[in-house]
């Protein structure tokens, strides 16, 4: 156990104490280190401004990834090396991608800059293709105000997939530099008002949780982490489910995917991908690639937000939740969680384990949809989730969600029963969604008002029959 948070900062080794654990990475970065490289544009994760990159241990390496500085806790970054981009540079010599930003007028306002920078030099490490696809996923959480992205994208398509021999060489020596760290065991910090644990066992997570039913969990901290930075909150006490090995597992069988609640969207990304494609698609839509590098399904589900991306999708296919104690666990049908507006059937010395999400059959008709003002960075104003399976032209099985239709993610019990035991036409398509008034009376906020949100609902529900009778309009944007 130990009260001090060791990492290393662009390869020198830090050992921080005596600052309260809900000090965020960037107002330590140009507090403490006076490194005001890292920008604060909106403290909130949406302009990337403070990017910083992660180099996480795997295996004999370090896998890099960029997250905002300003929405991450200072004790996550423990046992990592953090890159900011007073690192990047060798003396005088520059790095492949700042020279690339110089070279292609990438750099107007310069505010912007380093978190693009950083946000490309994380790209060029995980090896991307120079695709317009790519370059744009790698950079939609990185705004430019004065509107000069031509510029910094020719800059990403110089280094895209470009070796970095500079760096290769440091490589080692930045593992190692990791390895050396004094990261033993469990975080228990108690500094200015404020205790914050970070457990590595699940048995200490649930003493823990026990010890403590009105401490804040916290998984990636880009929900959590707004309390502080946006309500100027204190967190009196917060405990990390992040360590605990077990939490961060994703499990696929021949029935189901589990994914456990401290695995990353990024993690959990590539399977869910292949075998739910349109959740995959969602998730590219989910905050940008430094929010789901940090954030997991775990908080989206814990969080039971009305408008969250993942529940709509996970209930329509039907997915449980895994919830543990100290006391033995328990699994719930996903729908059964959500009791009220932000009220969980979670009791208080309890955590979210995980989700497990069957396989559909090979027939069945998946779709989530979500609709929102932009098409990256937004949260939904309404989402669909629908899962069907037609035989012989009937519908012999459905389940359909919404989000963003009432005070929880909701099924449609009488939408879903207008369809079942029907020929799957346009004229019973009608009919569901007619049934939807049945099934919800949406509020007016400032995301949407009332009518919009149930004339949207109806064409999500319309555009699934669409797809479904022309296969072709699947495909990329179509899909979402
Ligand atoms: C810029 C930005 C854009 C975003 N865009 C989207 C978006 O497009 N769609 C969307 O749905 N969301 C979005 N979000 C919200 C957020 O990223 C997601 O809800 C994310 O899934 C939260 O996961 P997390 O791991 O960061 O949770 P945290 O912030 O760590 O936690 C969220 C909540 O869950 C609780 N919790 C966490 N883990 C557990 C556990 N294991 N057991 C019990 N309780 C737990 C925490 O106590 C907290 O109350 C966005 C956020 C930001 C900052
Ligand atoms: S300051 Fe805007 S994303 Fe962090
Ligand atoms: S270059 Fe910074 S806002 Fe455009």
């Amino acid at each position: 156990m130990t009260d001090r948070i060791s990492f290393l900062l662009n390869g020198a080794p830090r050992t921080v104490s005596g600052l309260a654990p809900t000090t965020t990475v960037l107002e330590y970065l140009r507090g403490a280190e006076r490194a005001c490289g890292t920008k604060e544009g909106c403290a909130e994760g949406d302009c990337g401004a403070c990017t910083v990159v992660l180099g996480e241990p795997t295996g004999d390496g370090l896998r890099y990834r960029a997250i905002n500085g300003c929405i991450a806790f200072l004790p996550q970054l423990d046992g990592k090396l953090l890159l900011t981009v007073e690192g990047l540079a060798e003396g005088n010599a520059l790095h492949p991608v700042q020279d690339a930003m110089v070279e292609c007028d990438g750099s107007q306002c310069g505010f912007c800059t380093p978190g693009f920078v950083m946000a490309l030099f994380a790209f060029q490490q995980g090896g991307e293709p120079a695709s317009d696809d790519a370059i744009h996923e790698a950079l939609a959480g990185n705004l430019c105000r004065c509107t000069g992205y031509r510029p910094i994208v020719e800059a990403a398509r110089r280094v895209a997939a470009v070796r970095d021999p500079g760096f290769e060489l440091r490589a080692p020596s930045l593992r190692a530099g990791v390895a050396a760290l004094p990261h033993d065991g469990d975080l228990a910090i108690e500094q200015g008002g404020g205790r914050f644990f970070a457990p590595t066992s699940l048995d200490r997570l649930l003493a823990l949780r026990a010890a403590h039913p009105d401490a804040h969990l916290l998984a990636g901290g880009t929900d959590l982490a707004l309390l502080v930075t946006k309500e100027y909150r204190a967190l009196d006490i917060v405990i990390a489910v992040t360590q605990v090995p077990e939490l961060a597992r994703i499990v696929l069988d021949d029935k189901a995917l589990t994914i456990g609640a401290a695995a990353t969207y990024t993690d959990a990304l590539p399977l869910l991908e292949r075998f739910f494609p349109s959740l995959g698609l969602m998730i590219r839509r989910l905050g940008s690639r430094q929010i789901r590098n940090a954030g997991t399904i775990g908080g989206n589900i814990a969080n039971a937000s009305p408008i969250g991306d993942m529940p709509p999708g996970l209930i329509a296919l039907g997915a449980t939740v895994a919830l543990r104690s100290a006391a033995g666990a328990r699994e719930l049908a996903l729908e059964d969680f959500f009791l009220d507006y932000r009220k969980t059937a979670l009791r208080p010395d309890e955590i979210v384990e995980s989700v497990r999400i069957p396989l559909p059959a090979p027939d069945a008709l998946f779709r989530t949809y979500k609709i929102a003002k932009r098409w990256d960075q937004d949260i939904s104003a309404v989402c669909g989730a629908y899962r069907l399976t037609i035989a012989d032209g009937r519908v012999t099985e459905a389940r359909i969600a919404y989000g963003g239709m009432a005070a929880t993610p909701k099924r449609a019990a009488r939408t879903e029963q207008a369809l079942i035991g029907r020929a799957w036409t346009e004229a019973t398509v009608a009919q569901a969604i007619a049934a939807l008034a049945d099934d919800f009376a949406p509020l007016s906020d400032w995301r949407a008002s009332a009518d919009y949100r149930r004339k949207v609902a109806g064409n999500l529900l319309r555009r699934l029959w669409l797809e479904s009778a022309q296969p072709t309009l699947t495909l990329g944007v179509m899909a979402l």
